[in-house]
Protein backbone atom coordinates (compact mmCIF):
# COMPACT_ATOMS: atom_id res chain seq x y z
CA UNK A 1 0.00 0.00 0.00
CA UNK A 2 1.59 3.50 -1.35
CA UNK A 3 1.12 5.81 1.74
CA UNK A 4 0.29 9.55 0.00
CA UNK A 5 0.72 12.77 1.59
CA UNK A 6 -1.56 15.45 -0.22
CA UNK A 7 -0.81 19.37 -0.58
CA UNK A 8 -3.50 21.47 -0.85
CA UNK A 9 -4.11 25.19 -0.73
CA UNK A 10 -7.68 25.91 -2.36
CA UNK A 11 -10.78 23.84 -3.76
CA UNK A 12 -9.30 21.02 -3.82
CA UNK A 13 -11.22 19.60 -6.60
CA UNK A 14 -7.51 17.63 -8.10
CA UNK A 15 -7.70 16.25 -4.34
CA UNK A 16 -11.42 15.17 -4.77
CA UNK A 17 -10.12 13.13 -7.89
CA UNK A 18 -8.04 11.18 -6.15
CA UNK A 19 -10.34 10.47 -3.79
CA UNK A 20 -12.76 9.24 -6.70
CA UNK A 21 -10.43 7.18 -8.13
CA UNK A 22 -9.97 4.95 -4.89
CA UNK A 23 -13.12 4.89 -4.53
CA UNK A 24 -13.82 3.39 -7.86
CA UNK A 25 -10.89 1.17 -7.98
CA UNK A 26 -9.06 3.15 -10.97
CA UNK A 27 -6.28 3.50 -8.64
CA UNK A 28 -5.14 0.39 -6.21
CA UNK A 29 -2.92 0.21 -3.75
CA UNK A 30 -2.53 3.82 -2.41
CA UNK A 31 -4.01 5.43 0.66
CA UNK A 32 -4.13 8.84 1.57
CA UNK A 33 -3.08 9.41 5.17
CA UNK A 34 -2.67 12.79 5.30
CA UNK A 35 -3.65 15.60 3.75
CA UNK A 36 -1.64 19.68 4.22
CA UNK A 37 -3.34 22.59 3.74
CA UNK A 38 -1.23 26.06 3.56
CA UNK A 39 -4.47 27.83 4.36
CA UNK A 40 -7.09 27.24 7.23
CA UNK A 41 -10.08 28.31 4.95
CA UNK A 42 -9.04 25.24 1.98
CA UNK A 43 -12.08 23.98 0.81
CA UNK A 44 -10.20 20.92 0.57
CA UNK A 45 -9.94 20.52 4.18
CA UNK A 46 -13.91 20.41 4.14
CA UNK A 47 -13.43 17.54 1.50
CA UNK A 48 -10.55 15.51 3.77
CA UNK A 49 -13.06 15.61 6.46
CA UNK A 50 -16.14 13.78 4.64
CA UNK A 51 -13.53 10.85 4.27
CA UNK A 52 -12.09 10.82 7.71
CA UNK A 53 -8.41 12.04 6.36
CA UNK A 54 -6.18 13.44 8.34
CA UNK A 55 -5.85 16.62 7.74
CA UNK A 56 -3.21 19.68 9.15
CA UNK A 57 -2.58 23.59 8.27
CA UNK A 58 0.76 23.88 8.09
CA UNK A 59 1.03 27.89 7.21
CA UNK A 60 4.75 29.23 6.14
CA UNK A 61 3.46 32.93 8.04
CA UNK A 62 3.78 30.73 11.28
CA UNK A 63 7.26 30.13 10.89
CA UNK A 64 10.25 32.45 11.94
CA UNK A 65 12.17 31.02 8.91
CA UNK A 66 11.39 29.35 5.99
CA UNK A 67 13.55 26.56 6.72
CA UNK A 68 11.85 26.03 10.29
CA UNK A 69 8.89 26.06 8.20
CA UNK A 70 9.90 23.26 5.63
CA UNK A 71 11.24 21.92 8.68
CA UNK A 72 7.48 21.48 10.47
CA UNK A 73 6.75 19.53 6.67
CA UNK A 74 8.82 17.23 7.28
CA UNK A 75 8.53 16.15 10.28
CA UNK A 76 5.00 16.24 9.93
CA UNK A 77 5.58 13.96 6.24
CA UNK A 78 7.48 11.43 8.69
CA UNK A 79 5.38 11.25 10.84
CA UNK A 80 3.17 10.03 8.74
CA UNK A 81 4.88 7.84 7.19
CA UNK A 82 3.95 9.32 3.65
CA UNK A 83 6.14 7.58 0.85
CA UNK A 84 4.42 9.96 -2.25
CA UNK A 85 3.74 13.49 -1.80
CA UNK A 86 1.01 15.04 -4.70
CA UNK A 87 0.86 19.07 -5.01
CA UNK A 88 -2.36 19.01 -5.94
CA UNK A 89 -3.19 22.70 -6.27
CA UNK A 90 -0.82 23.89 -3.59
CA UNK A 91 0.50 27.41 -3.69
CA UNK A 92 3.21 27.77 -2.10
CA UNK A 93 7.48 26.86 -3.49
CA UNK A 94 8.40 24.19 -1.88
CA UNK A 95 12.61 24.93 -0.45
CA UNK A 96 15.48 22.99 -1.14
CA UNK A 97 15.39 21.19 2.31
CA UNK A 98 12.11 19.79 1.59
CA UNK A 99 12.72 18.77 -1.55
CA UNK A 100 16.08 17.08 -1.30
CA UNK A 101 14.61 14.91 1.60
CA UNK A 102 12.04 13.42 -0.41
CA UNK A 103 13.89 13.36 -3.61
CA UNK A 104 12.04 11.90 -6.72
CA UNK A 105 9.02 11.11 -4.47
CA UNK A 106 6.81 14.47 -5.07
CA UNK A 107 4.75 15.24 -7.83
CA UNK A 108 3.03 18.01 -9.09
CA UNK A 109 -0.15 19.06 -11.10
CA UNK A 110 0.31 22.02 -13.34
CA UNK A 111 -2.68 23.32 -15.42
CA UNK A 112 -0.68 24.09 -18.62
CA UNK A 113 1.99 22.42 -21.15
CA UNK A 114 5.01 22.56 -19.65
CA UNK A 115 7.72 24.19 -20.55
CA UNK A 116 4.23 26.91 -22.18
CA UNK A 117 3.11 29.17 -19.16
CA UNK A 118 5.48 28.19 -15.97
CA UNK A 119 7.19 28.71 -13.65
CA UNK A 120 7.43 31.68 -11.20
CA UNK A 121 4.30 33.71 -10.90
CA UNK A 122 2.61 31.09 -12.99
CA UNK A 123 -0.20 29.53 -10.84
CA UNK A 124 -4.15 28.97 -10.86
CA UNK A 125 -6.15 31.22 -13.27
CA UNK A 126 -2.67 33.43 -14.33
CA UNK A 127 -1.88 30.49 -16.36
CA UNK A 128 -4.83 30.24 -18.43
CA UNK A 129 -5.31 34.00 -18.70
CA UNK A 130 -1.53 33.90 -20.27
CA UNK A 131 -2.28 30.45 -22.79
CA UNK A 132 -5.65 32.73 -23.60
CA UNK A 133 -3.74 36.40 -23.93
CA UNK A 134 -1.18 34.21 -25.99
CA UNK A 135 -3.54 32.83 -28.16
CA UNK A 136 -2.50 29.25 -28.36
CA UNK A 137 -4.81 26.60 -29.75
CA UNK A 138 -4.19 24.18 -27.52
CA UNK A 139 -3.08 23.81 -23.91
CA UNK A 140 -3.66 21.09 -21.39
CA UNK A 141 -1.84 19.74 -18.17
CA UNK A 142 1.15 18.06 -17.10
CA UNK A 143 2.24 16.00 -13.99
CA UNK A 144 5.84 16.05 -12.93
CA UNK A 145 8.61 15.36 -10.52
CA UNK A 146 9.24 18.30 -8.55
CA UNK A 147 12.72 19.68 -7.92
CA UNK A 148 14.42 22.82 -7.08
CA UNK A 149 13.41 25.08 -10.36
CA UNK A 150 9.65 25.39 -10.14
CA UNK A 151 7.42 23.42 -12.76
CA UNK A 152 11.14 22.19 -13.97
CA UNK A 153 11.37 18.74 -13.42
CA UNK A 154 10.70 15.53 -15.26
CA UNK A 155 7.73 15.17 -16.85
CA UNK A 156 5.63 12.08 -16.47
CA UNK A 157 2.39 12.95 -18.00
CA UNK A 158 0.41 15.72 -19.84
CA UNK A 159 -3.02 15.55 -21.88
CA UNK A 160 -4.01 18.21 -24.55
CA UNK A 161 -7.09 20.34 -24.43
CA UNK A 162 -8.04 22.64 -27.03
CA UNK A 163 -8.63 26.00 -26.70
CA UNK A 164 -11.97 27.57 -27.91
CA UNK A 165 -12.97 30.52 -29.71
CA UNK A 166 -15.11 32.01 -26.81
CA UNK A 167 -13.06 30.87 -23.74
CA UNK A 168 -12.74 33.02 -20.84
CA UNK A 169 -9.95 32.19 -18.50
CA UNK A 170 -12.81 30.24 -16.33
CA UNK A 171 -14.37 28.37 -18.84
CA UNK A 172 -10.68 27.05 -19.75
CA UNK A 173 -9.81 26.50 -16.40
CA UNK A 174 -12.71 24.39 -15.82
CA UNK A 175 -12.10 21.90 -18.76
CA UNK A 176 -8.67 21.80 -18.44
CA UNK A 177 -9.14 20.23 -15.15
CA UNK A 178 -12.40 18.02 -16.20
CA UNK A 179 -10.86 16.95 -19.39
CA UNK A 180 -7.03 16.36 -18.46
CA UNK A 181 -6.01 17.11 -14.72
CA UNK A 182 -8.40 14.92 -12.74
CA UNK A 183 -7.41 12.01 -15.22
CA UNK A 184 -3.86 12.20 -15.83
CA UNK A 185 -3.04 12.80 -11.77
CA UNK A 186 -4.86 9.59 -10.50
CA UNK A 187 -3.10 7.90 -13.41
CA UNK A 188 0.83 8.83 -12.16
CA UNK A 189 -0.43 8.03 -8.78
CA UNK A 190 -1.38 4.50 -10.08
CA UNK A 191 1.81 4.15 -12.29
CA UNK A 192 3.74 5.36 -8.89
CA UNK A 193 2.19 3.05 -6.95
CA UNK A 194 3.00 0.20 -9.17
CA UNK A 195 6.73 0.69 -9.68
CA UNK A 196 6.15 1.85 -12.98
CA UNK A 197 7.68 5.19 -13.80
CA UNK A 198 12.00 4.94 -14.51
CA UNK A 199 13.51 8.01 -13.88
CA UNK A 200 16.91 8.36 -15.94
CA UNK A 201 18.61 11.71 -16.86
CA UNK A 202 15.59 13.65 -16.37
CA UNK A 203 13.52 11.56 -18.59
CA UNK A 204 10.64 9.45 -16.97
CA UNK A 205 10.05 6.44 -19.25
CA UNK A 206 6.80 4.59 -18.13
CA UNK A 207 7.05 0.58 -17.53
C1 LIG B 1 -5.47 23.40 -10.49
O1 LIG B 1 -5.82 23.85 -11.77
C2 LIG B 1 -3.99 23.11 -10.42
O2 LIG B 1 -3.49 22.54 -11.59
C3 LIG B 1 -3.43 24.48 -10.22
O3 LIG B 1 -4.34 25.12 -9.34
C4 LIG B 1 -5.64 24.53 -9.47
C5 LIG B 1 -6.05 24.02 -8.11
O4 LIG B 1 -7.33 23.51 -8.13
N1 LIG B 1 -2.10 24.42 -9.70
C6 LIG B 1 -1.17 25.33 -9.96
O5 LIG B 1 -1.38 26.33 -10.64
C7 LIG B 1 0.19 25.07 -9.34
N2 LIG B 1 1.20 25.84 -9.98
P1 LIG B 1 -7.88 22.47 -7.03
O6 LIG B 1 -7.56 23.06 -5.65
O7 LIG B 1 -9.36 22.46 -7.27
O8 LIG B 1 -7.23 21.14 -7.25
Amino acid sequence: MLKIGVLVSGGGTNFQAIIDAIQSGRLTDTEIVTVVSSNSNAYALERAKKYNINTVCIRKTDYETDILYQKALIEHMKRTEVELIVMAGFMVVLGSLFIKEFENRIINIHPSLIPSFCGNGYYGLKVHEAALKKGVKITGATVHFVTEETDAGPIIMQKAVSVLEDDTPERLQKRVMEEAEWEILPNVIQLFAHNRLKLTENRVKIL
